[in-house]
Protein backbone atom coordinates (compact mmCIF):
# COMPACT_ATOMS: atom_id res chain seq x y z
CA UNK A 1 0.00 0.00 0.00
CA UNK A 2 1.76 2.68 -1.05
CA UNK A 3 1.31 6.22 -2.64
CA UNK A 4 0.57 7.17 -6.38
CA UNK A 5 0.05 9.15 -9.04
CA UNK A 6 -2.78 7.76 -10.66
CA UNK A 7 -5.50 9.87 -12.53
CA UNK A 8 -9.27 9.47 -13.38
CA UNK A 9 -9.46 8.32 -17.39
CA UNK A 10 -11.83 9.96 -19.73
CA UNK A 11 -14.29 6.72 -19.70
CA UNK A 12 -14.81 6.72 -16.03
CA UNK A 13 -17.90 5.11 -15.35
CA UNK A 14 -20.79 6.67 -14.17
CA UNK A 15 -20.58 7.35 -10.51
CA UNK A 16 -22.85 6.34 -7.27
CA UNK A 17 -23.41 8.69 -4.28
CA UNK A 18 -22.09 8.25 -0.61
CA UNK A 19 -22.74 10.43 1.66
CA UNK A 20 -20.09 11.49 3.93
CA UNK A 21 -21.48 13.56 6.87
CA UNK A 22 -22.38 11.41 10.43
CA UNK A 23 -21.16 7.74 11.26
CA UNK A 24 -23.36 5.82 8.80
CA UNK A 25 -22.90 6.41 5.11
CA UNK A 26 -26.64 6.32 3.30
CA UNK A 27 -28.22 3.71 0.37
CA UNK A 28 -26.15 3.53 -2.33
CA UNK A 29 -28.16 5.49 -5.02
CA UNK A 30 -27.04 4.77 -9.05
CA UNK A 31 -26.87 7.80 -10.82
CA UNK A 32 -26.78 8.34 -14.60
CA UNK A 33 -25.04 12.28 -14.76
CA UNK A 34 -22.47 13.25 -12.09
CA UNK A 35 -22.74 14.92 -9.31
CA UNK A 36 -25.76 12.84 -7.52
CA UNK A 37 -28.43 14.98 -6.00
CA UNK A 38 -27.27 16.38 -2.60
CA UNK A 39 -28.29 15.29 0.64
CA UNK A 40 -29.33 17.55 3.18
CA UNK A 41 -26.28 15.23 5.31
CA UNK A 42 -24.23 15.83 2.60
CA UNK A 43 -23.82 19.84 1.60
CA UNK A 44 -23.75 20.35 6.12
CA UNK A 45 -20.19 19.36 6.11
CA UNK A 46 -17.27 20.53 3.81
CA UNK A 47 -16.16 17.09 2.25
CA UNK A 48 -18.65 17.34 -0.35
CA UNK A 49 -20.62 14.99 -2.03
CA UNK A 50 -18.77 12.01 -2.58
CA UNK A 51 -19.46 9.94 -5.85
CA UNK A 52 -17.78 6.39 -6.49
CA UNK A 53 -17.29 4.23 -9.84
CA UNK A 54 -15.47 1.46 -10.21
CA UNK A 55 -11.16 1.14 -10.59
CA UNK A 56 -10.62 1.93 -14.04
CA UNK A 57 -7.28 -0.11 -15.65
CA UNK A 58 -5.34 3.16 -15.66
CA UNK A 59 -5.80 3.83 -11.88
CA UNK A 60 -5.14 0.31 -11.28
CA UNK A 61 -1.53 0.16 -13.00
CA UNK A 62 -0.61 3.51 -11.67
CA UNK A 63 -1.44 1.50 -8.18
CA UNK A 64 0.40 -1.94 -9.44
CA UNK A 65 3.27 0.12 -10.38
CA UNK A 66 3.18 2.26 -7.30
CA UNK A 67 3.23 -0.53 -4.69
CA UNK A 68 6.34 -2.33 -6.69
CA UNK A 69 8.63 0.29 -7.11
CA UNK A 70 8.06 0.75 -3.34
CA UNK A 71 7.57 -3.01 -2.14
CA UNK A 72 9.00 -5.49 -4.97
CA UNK A 73 6.52 -8.39 -3.88
CA UNK A 74 6.24 -11.04 -6.25
CA UNK A 75 2.94 -9.93 -7.38
CA UNK A 76 1.77 -9.97 -11.02
CA UNK A 77 0.00 -7.76 -12.83
CA UNK A 78 -3.01 -10.26 -14.31
CA UNK A 79 -3.01 -11.72 -9.99
CA UNK A 80 -4.35 -7.72 -9.16
CA UNK A 81 -6.70 -7.40 -12.18
CA UNK A 82 -8.13 -10.68 -10.83
CA UNK A 83 -8.67 -9.65 -7.52
CA UNK A 84 -10.34 -6.60 -8.83
CA UNK A 85 -12.37 -8.78 -11.28
CA UNK A 86 -13.67 -11.04 -8.92
CA UNK A 87 -14.87 -8.35 -6.41
CA UNK A 88 -15.40 -5.09 -8.33
CA UNK A 89 -17.73 -3.81 -5.74
CA UNK A 90 -14.87 -3.56 -3.09
CA UNK A 91 -12.22 -1.58 -5.68
CA UNK A 92 -13.52 1.66 -5.56
CA UNK A 93 -12.43 5.11 -6.94
CA UNK A 94 -14.01 8.50 -4.60
CA UNK A 95 -14.65 11.85 -6.41
CA UNK A 96 -15.46 14.35 -4.33
CA UNK A 97 -17.11 18.06 -5.11
CA UNK A 98 -14.27 19.66 -3.02
CA UNK A 99 -11.84 18.54 -4.97
CA UNK A 100 -10.21 20.35 -7.80
CA UNK A 101 -8.77 17.00 -9.85
CA UNK A 102 -12.42 15.67 -8.69
CA UNK A 103 -10.32 11.72 -7.46
CA UNK A 104 -10.59 11.89 -3.26
CA UNK A 105 -8.46 8.26 -3.50
CA UNK A 106 -9.11 4.37 -3.86
CA UNK A 107 -9.62 1.62 -2.08
CA UNK A 108 -8.96 -1.97 -2.81
CA UNK A 109 -10.28 -4.73 -0.21
CA UNK A 110 -10.31 -8.81 -1.35
CA UNK A 111 -12.70 -10.73 0.58
CA UNK A 112 -11.46 -14.29 1.73
CA UNK A 113 -13.02 -16.93 2.84
CA UNK A 114 -12.30 -17.13 6.78
CA UNK A 115 -9.93 -19.99 6.93
CA UNK A 116 -7.96 -18.70 4.42
CA UNK A 117 -7.89 -14.83 6.12
CA UNK A 118 -6.68 -16.78 9.13
CA UNK A 119 -3.64 -18.17 7.54
CA UNK A 120 -2.98 -14.44 6.07
CA UNK A 121 -3.30 -12.79 9.39
CA UNK A 122 -0.32 -15.15 10.34
CA UNK A 123 2.32 -15.28 7.51
CA UNK A 124 1.25 -18.81 6.50
CA UNK A 125 -0.50 -17.11 3.44
CA UNK A 126 1.44 -14.33 1.57
CA UNK A 127 -0.96 -11.83 -0.28
CA UNK A 128 0.72 -12.37 -3.93
CA UNK A 129 -0.94 -16.03 -3.21
CA UNK A 130 -4.25 -14.90 -2.71
CA UNK A 131 -5.90 -17.03 -5.51
CA UNK A 132 -9.09 -15.40 -5.74
CA UNK A 133 -11.11 -18.65 -7.56
CA UNK A 134 -10.46 -20.19 -4.24
CA UNK A 135 -10.27 -18.23 -1.54
CA UNK A 136 -12.92 -15.67 -2.47
CA UNK A 137 -16.25 -16.39 -1.36
CA UNK A 138 -18.64 -17.80 -3.89
CA UNK A 139 -20.92 -15.49 -5.83
CA UNK A 140 -23.91 -14.96 -4.03
CA UNK A 141 -27.02 -17.10 -5.75
CA UNK A 142 -30.68 -16.19 -4.14
CA UNK A 143 -31.14 -19.42 -3.55
CA UNK A 144 -30.94 -23.09 -4.94
CA UNK A 145 -33.71 -25.42 -6.75
CA UNK A 146 -33.80 -28.81 -5.40
CA UNK A 147 -36.15 -31.10 -6.71
CA UNK A 148 -36.68 -34.07 -4.06
CA UNK A 149 -36.76 -37.87 -5.49
CA UNK A 150 -40.07 -38.47 -4.18
CA UNK A 151 -41.39 -35.71 -6.59
CA UNK A 152 -39.40 -37.10 -9.76
CA UNK A 153 -40.90 -40.35 -9.48
CA UNK A 154 -44.08 -38.91 -8.78
CA UNK A 155 -43.67 -37.11 -11.82
CA UNK A 156 -44.33 -34.15 -9.23
CA UNK A 157 -43.81 -30.26 -10.40
CA UNK A 158 -42.73 -28.72 -6.90
CA UNK A 159 -39.63 -27.48 -6.88
CA UNK A 160 -37.85 -26.93 -2.99
CA UNK A 161 -35.71 -23.67 -2.67
CA UNK A 162 -33.15 -24.07 -0.19
CA UNK A 163 -31.43 -20.81 0.92
CA UNK A 164 -27.69 -20.68 0.56
CA UNK A 165 -25.45 -20.96 3.82
CA UNK A 166 -24.04 -17.58 4.68
CA UNK A 167 -20.25 -17.59 4.37
CA UNK A 168 -17.52 -16.23 6.96
CA UNK A 169 -15.55 -13.88 5.09
CA UNK A 170 -12.47 -11.61 6.08
CA UNK A 171 -11.89 -7.90 4.61
CA UNK A 172 -8.14 -7.48 3.44
CA UNK A 173 -7.28 -3.74 2.90
CA UNK A 174 -4.56 -4.43 -0.13
CA UNK A 175 -4.64 -0.91 -0.84
CA UNK A 176 -6.06 2.12 0.13
CA UNK A 177 -4.59 5.57 -0.63
CA UNK A 178 -6.19 9.34 -0.82
CA UNK A 179 -5.31 10.93 -3.78
CA UNK A 180 -6.37 14.36 -3.46
CA UNK A 181 -3.58 16.75 -3.91
CA UNK A 182 -5.28 19.59 -1.65
CA UNK A 183 -5.08 18.75 2.27
CA UNK A 184 -7.78 18.32 4.26
CA UNK A 185 -9.69 20.34 6.55
CA UNK A 186 -10.46 19.75 10.00
CA UNK A 187 -14.26 19.74 9.11
CA UNK A 188 -13.41 17.51 6.43
CA UNK A 189 -13.98 13.83 6.84
CA UNK A 190 -11.04 11.48 7.20
CA UNK A 191 -10.70 9.61 3.68
CA UNK A 192 -9.89 6.28 5.63
CA UNK A 193 -13.00 6.69 7.09
CA UNK A 194 -15.15 7.39 4.10
CA UNK A 195 -13.26 4.33 1.95
CA UNK A 196 -14.17 2.26 5.25
CA UNK A 197 -17.32 2.95 5.96
CA UNK A 198 -18.40 2.49 2.28
CA UNK A 199 -16.36 -0.79 2.22
CA UNK A 200 -18.73 -2.11 5.18
CA UNK A 201 -21.96 -0.56 3.73
CA UNK A 202 -21.60 -2.54 0.61
CA UNK A 203 -20.33 -6.17 2.22
CA UNK A 204 -23.20 -5.62 4.26
CA UNK A 205 -25.70 -4.84 2.06
CA UNK A 206 -24.88 -8.61 0.27
CA UNK A 207 -26.50 -10.59 2.99
CA UNK A 208 -24.47 -13.33 2.11
CA UNK A 209 -21.26 -13.15 4.21
CA UNK A 210 -20.12 -12.81 7.65
CA UNK A 211 -17.53 -10.38 8.16
CA UNK A 212 -15.79 -11.78 11.05
CA UNK A 213 -12.74 -9.26 10.42
CA UNK A 214 -11.10 -6.38 8.88
CA UNK A 215 -6.76 -6.56 8.42
CA UNK A 216 -4.28 -4.75 6.41
CA UNK A 217 -0.76 -5.57 5.94
CA UNK A 218 0.41 -1.57 6.77
CA UNK A 219 3.77 -0.34 4.91
CA UNK A 220 3.84 3.61 5.64
CA UNK A 221 3.78 5.48 8.76
CA UNK A 222 0.35 6.95 7.55
CA UNK A 223 -0.97 3.57 7.16
CA UNK A 224 0.16 2.50 10.26
CA UNK A 225 -1.39 5.30 11.97
CA UNK A 226 -4.66 5.09 10.19
CA UNK A 227 -5.10 1.36 11.00
CA UNK A 228 -4.52 2.02 14.43
CA UNK A 229 -6.55 5.11 14.99
CA UNK A 230 -9.52 2.65 13.30
CA UNK A 231 -8.78 0.05 15.92
CA UNK A 232 -6.47 -2.64 14.25
CA UNK A 233 -3.75 -4.56 16.31
CA UNK A 234 -0.57 -6.30 15.25
CA UNK A 235 -0.80 -9.97 14.47
CA UNK A 236 2.68 -10.00 14.88
CA UNK A 237 3.53 -10.99 11.15
CA UNK A 238 5.69 -8.98 9.53
CA UNK A 239 7.44 -8.44 6.15
CA UNK A 240 10.66 -6.77 5.74
CA UNK A 241 13.36 -6.07 3.48
CA UNK A 242 16.76 -5.97 4.43
CA UNK A 243 19.67 -5.42 3.17
CA UNK A 244 23.17 -6.88 3.96
CA UNK A 245 26.22 -5.78 2.86
CA UNK A 246 28.32 -8.22 1.04
CA UNK A 247 32.58 -8.43 0.92
CA UNK A 248 33.16 -8.73 -2.71
CA UNK A 249 35.15 -11.74 -2.69
CA UNK A 250 37.03 -10.55 -6.05
CA UNK A 251 39.00 -8.27 -4.52
CA UNK A 252 41.60 -7.75 -6.78
CA UNK A 253 41.37 -5.35 -9.78
CA UNK A 254 42.43 -5.77 -13.61
CA UNK A 255 45.17 -2.80 -14.78
CA UNK A 256 47.07 -2.11 -17.92
CA UNK A 257 49.09 0.65 -16.86
CA UNK A 258 52.20 -1.61 -17.06
CA UNK A 259 54.27 -3.36 -19.59
CA UNK A 260 52.16 -3.02 -23.03
CA UNK A 261 50.00 -5.47 -23.74
CA UNK A 262 49.88 -6.64 -20.22
CA UNK A 263 47.38 -6.87 -17.96
CA UNK A 264 48.36 -6.96 -14.52
CA UNK A 265 46.56 -7.84 -10.93
CA UNK A 266 46.66 -5.58 -7.74
CA UNK A 267 44.98 -5.71 -4.63
CA UNK A 268 42.05 -3.75 -3.93
CA UNK A 269 42.55 -0.91 -1.38
CA UNK A 270 39.71 -2.29 0.45
CA UNK A 271 37.60 -4.85 -0.20
CA UNK A 272 34.66 -3.18 -2.08
CA UNK A 273 31.16 -3.80 -0.18
CA UNK A 274 27.70 -4.34 -2.42
CA UNK A 275 24.18 -4.75 -0.69
CA UNK A 276 21.81 -7.05 -1.75
CA UNK A 277 18.23 -6.46 -1.05
CA UNK A 278 16.05 -9.46 0.53
CA UNK A 279 13.16 -10.12 1.58
CA UNK A 280 12.31 -11.60 5.20
CA UNK A 281 9.31 -12.21 7.37
CA UNK A 282 8.88 -12.68 11.05
CA UNK A 283 5.80 -15.00 12.27
CA UNK A 284 3.94 -14.46 15.28
CA UNK A 285 5.43 -14.96 18.59
CA UNK A 286 8.68 -15.51 16.88
CA UNK A 287 10.32 -12.75 19.44
CA UNK A 288 7.23 -13.20 21.86
CA UNK A 289 9.02 -15.24 25.53
CA UNK A 290 12.61 -13.70 24.71
CA UNK A 291 11.59 -10.20 23.26
CA UNK A 292 13.97 -10.51 20.51
CA UNK A 293 14.33 -7.22 18.77
CA UNK A 294 13.93 -7.63 15.21
CA UNK A 295 17.71 -7.67 14.77
CA UNK A 296 18.45 -10.20 16.53
CA UNK A 297 16.01 -12.40 14.93
CA UNK A 298 16.89 -11.27 11.04
CA UNK A 299 20.73 -10.96 11.89
CA UNK A 300 23.05 -8.48 12.87
CA UNK A 301 24.71 -6.69 10.13
CA UNK A 302 21.37 -6.29 8.16
CA UNK A 303 19.56 -2.85 7.58
CA UNK A 304 16.23 -2.61 8.03
CA UNK A 305 14.71 -0.83 4.74
CA UNK A 306 11.36 -1.10 4.92
CA UNK A 307 8.79 -3.24 7.42
CA UNK A 308 5.16 -3.95 6.99
CA UNK A 309 2.85 -5.09 10.17
CA UNK A 310 -0.23 -7.47 9.49
CA UNK A 311 -2.87 -5.80 11.78
CA UNK A 312 -6.59 -6.73 12.59
CA UNK A 313 -9.92 -5.73 13.56
CA UNK A 314 -11.38 -8.91 14.86
CA UNK A 315 -15.78 -8.02 14.50
CA UNK A 316 -16.48 -11.75 15.66
CA UNK A 317 -14.33 -13.90 18.23
CA UNK A 318 -16.17 -17.35 17.74
CA UNK A 319 -16.53 -19.38 14.37
CA UNK A 320 -20.43 -19.13 13.97
CA UNK A 321 -21.89 -21.52 11.52
CA UNK A 322 -25.19 -19.24 10.28
CA UNK A 323 -27.60 -20.70 8.67
C1 LIG B 1 -3.52 6.06 4.64
C2 LIG B 1 -4.33 7.25 4.14
C3 LIG B 1 -5.28 6.80 3.07
C4 LIG B 1 -5.13 7.83 5.30
O1 LIG B 1 -5.80 8.97 4.82
P1 LIG B 1 -6.70 9.91 5.74
O2 LIG B 1 -7.59 9.07 6.55
O3 LIG B 1 -7.36 10.90 4.89
O4 LIG B 1 -5.72 10.62 6.66
P2 LIG B 1 -4.31 11.24 6.23
O5 LIG B 1 -3.26 10.22 6.39
O6 LIG B 1 -4.40 11.88 4.89
O7 LIG B 1 -4.07 12.31 7.33
C5 LIG B 1 -2.78 12.86 7.48
C6 LIG B 1 -2.88 13.92 8.51
O8 LIG B 1 -3.72 14.93 8.00
C7 LIG B 1 -4.61 15.36 9.02
N1 LIG B 1 -5.97 15.06 8.60
C8 LIG B 1 -6.35 14.28 7.59
N2 LIG B 1 -7.66 14.28 7.45
C9 LIG B 1 -8.11 15.06 8.39
C10 LIG B 1 -9.39 15.49 8.76
N3 LIG B 1 -10.46 15.13 8.11
N4 LIG B 1 -9.51 16.29 9.79
C11 LIG B 1 -8.45 16.66 10.47
N5 LIG B 1 -7.21 16.31 10.17
C12 LIG B 1 -7.04 15.54 9.14
C13 LIG B 1 -4.25 14.69 10.29
O9 LIG B 1 -3.39 15.53 10.99
C14 LIG B 1 -3.47 13.48 9.83
O10 LIG B 1 -2.45 13.14 10.69
P3 LIG B 1 -2.66 12.01 11.79
O11 LIG B 1 -3.08 10.77 11.08
O12 LIG B 1 -1.36 11.86 12.45
O13 LIG B 1 -3.74 12.51 12.71
C15 LIG B 1 -3.40 8.36 3.61
O14 LIG B 1 -2.49 8.70 4.61
C16 LIG B 1 -2.64 7.98 2.37
O15 LIG B 1 -3.15 7.98 1.27
N6 LIG B 1 -1.34 7.68 2.52
C17 LIG B 1 -0.53 7.29 1.39
C18 LIG B 1 -0.81 5.84 0.98
C19 LIG B 1 -0.59 4.93 2.14
O16 LIG B 1 0.37 5.06 2.87
N7 LIG B 1 -1.50 3.97 2.29
C20 LIG B 1 -1.50 3.02 3.37
C21 LIG B 1 -0.44 2.03 3.20
S1 LIG B 1 -0.43 0.88 4.55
Amino acid sequence: MTPTKAAPTASTPAPTSVTTSGSTPTAEAPTTSSPATPSAASTADETGIITTTPITDEVLRAVYASDQEMYPVGLTYSRLRQWVAACPDLSICFQSTKIKQGLLGVVIVLPLLRSYWEDLLTGKLKEPDIDPEKMFPRPASSSTPVRTPGMAARGGGKTLHVMPQKQEVGLHVYHIERLAVEPPTPKQKRFSDIAMEEVTRRSEERGDWVVVGHSALTATDGGKRTFQRLGFKSTGYRELFVTTARRNSQATLSSSDGLAGETQERERPEAEEEEELEMMFIYPDEDGASRRSVSEIIGYGRKVVSMSEMTVKHLVSDAIPVA
